[in-house]
């Protein structure tokens, strides 16, 4: 019988034994599969790991604080927060292409973590939070057995010019028994139950260009989303969750003016694998009063849609 503390004792074995005294590295992205690796590693080796974690500036709110509060502050574990905000928004200017922002937003982050790798002295290891179903994905798409929809950059995305041996302890775990492993390790439980949430980032939930303006009112947006299925008890009832940003202005009446803003769709989807979607049938209490705080609260935004678009054909993301 396989239970997650086994699992965890198992890998922790396997991992000194792999290791020795020498130095791993690990880009944390704050996802699940990434941090049950830090709080693995961390738990095996100490302060034989170091984590990198950039910051893009397309993450969601206060999601950076949270990370190295959780694992800095609390756990004790070496993390190099990088922030890089204002690179990518550089790299990304000009660019609507949804396909290209994703290559420009998975490059400048090898570039940025290799930089950063680069200062580091002795790493041997390269950890990666690579589980059993990226395994059979990435096989499938050098086979050309897959349909690759979008460029995802979990495995073998990382140059080979970092002549770096892989660690990689959860890859023959499916995502249930990763989330297992990570209460068993002590992670707060919000974070392993958290939804999915791209690479890419906001990147593909801004619509064309990506602007930091636009960054901002989206984080806003989706966090009052997400704080309001919380507290009317959806959160855990959808499988993914997410405000979008949509760069048309719309009219709103403000005093006796027309007021031109922008638009912010939401999105709710139902699923077991990602693969078929339906979207979720929310109350429309909780629409509207979502729609309301978004719309009083954030200046900028004059109107709030729902997105009833199930997958196939519509994917989950807008681009
Ligand atoms: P779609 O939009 O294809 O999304 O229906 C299916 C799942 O994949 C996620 N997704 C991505 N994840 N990089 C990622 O790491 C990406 O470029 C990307 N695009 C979509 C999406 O959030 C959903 O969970």
């Amino acid at each position: 019988l396989w239970t997650p503390a086994q699992i965890i004792e198992d890998q922790i074995a396997r991992v000194r034994e792999q290791v020795g005294d020498r130095h791993v590295l690990l880009g944390l992205s704050g996802g699940v599969d990434s941090s049950v690796v830090a709080a693995l590693l961390h738990k095996a080796i100490g302060d034989q790991l170091t984590c990198v974690f950039v910051d893009n500036g397309l993450l969601r709110k206060n999601e950076g604080d949270q990370v190295m509060e959780t694992f800095a502050k609390h756990m004790g574990v070496k993390v190099i927060r990088v922030d890089a905000e204002q690179l990518f928004l550089d790299k990304l200017k000009g660019e609507a292409d949804p396909e290209a922002k994703r290559k420009i937003i998975g490059n400048t982050f090898i570039d940025v973590f290799d930089a950063e790798a680069a200062k580091i002295e002795g790493v041997d290891f390269l950890a990666q939070g690579t589980i059993y179903p990226d395994v059979i994905e990435s096989a499938a798409a050098k086979t050309g057995k897959a349909h690759v929809i979008k460029s995802h950059h979990n495995v073998g995305g990382l140059p080979e010019t970092m002549k770096l041996k892989l660690v990689e302890p959860l890859r023959e775990l499916f995502k249930d028994e990763v989330r297992k492993l990570g209460v068993e390790l002590g992670l707060p439980y919000d974070m392993v139950y958290r939804h999915p949430f791209p690479g890419p980032g906001l990147g593909v939930r801004i619509l064309g260009e990506v602007k930091k303006e636009y960054a901002d009112i989206l984080r806003d947006a989706d966090a009052i989303f997400i704080e309001e299925l919380h507290k009317a008890d959806w959160y855990h009832k959808t499988s993914q969750a997410f405000a979008v940003f949509l760069p048309v202005k719309s009219v709103g009446v403000v005093g006796d003016g027309r007021r031109y803003e922008w638009v912010i769709a939401l999105r709710a989807v139902e699923t077991i694998d990602f693969m078929t979607a339906r979207w979720a049938h929310l109350p429309y209490e909780l629409l509207e009063k979502v729609s309301n705080r978004i719309i009083n609260e954030l200046a900028g935004v004059s109107r709030v849609t729902y997105d009833v678009s199930s997958k196939p054909p519509a994917t989950i993301e807008w681009e």
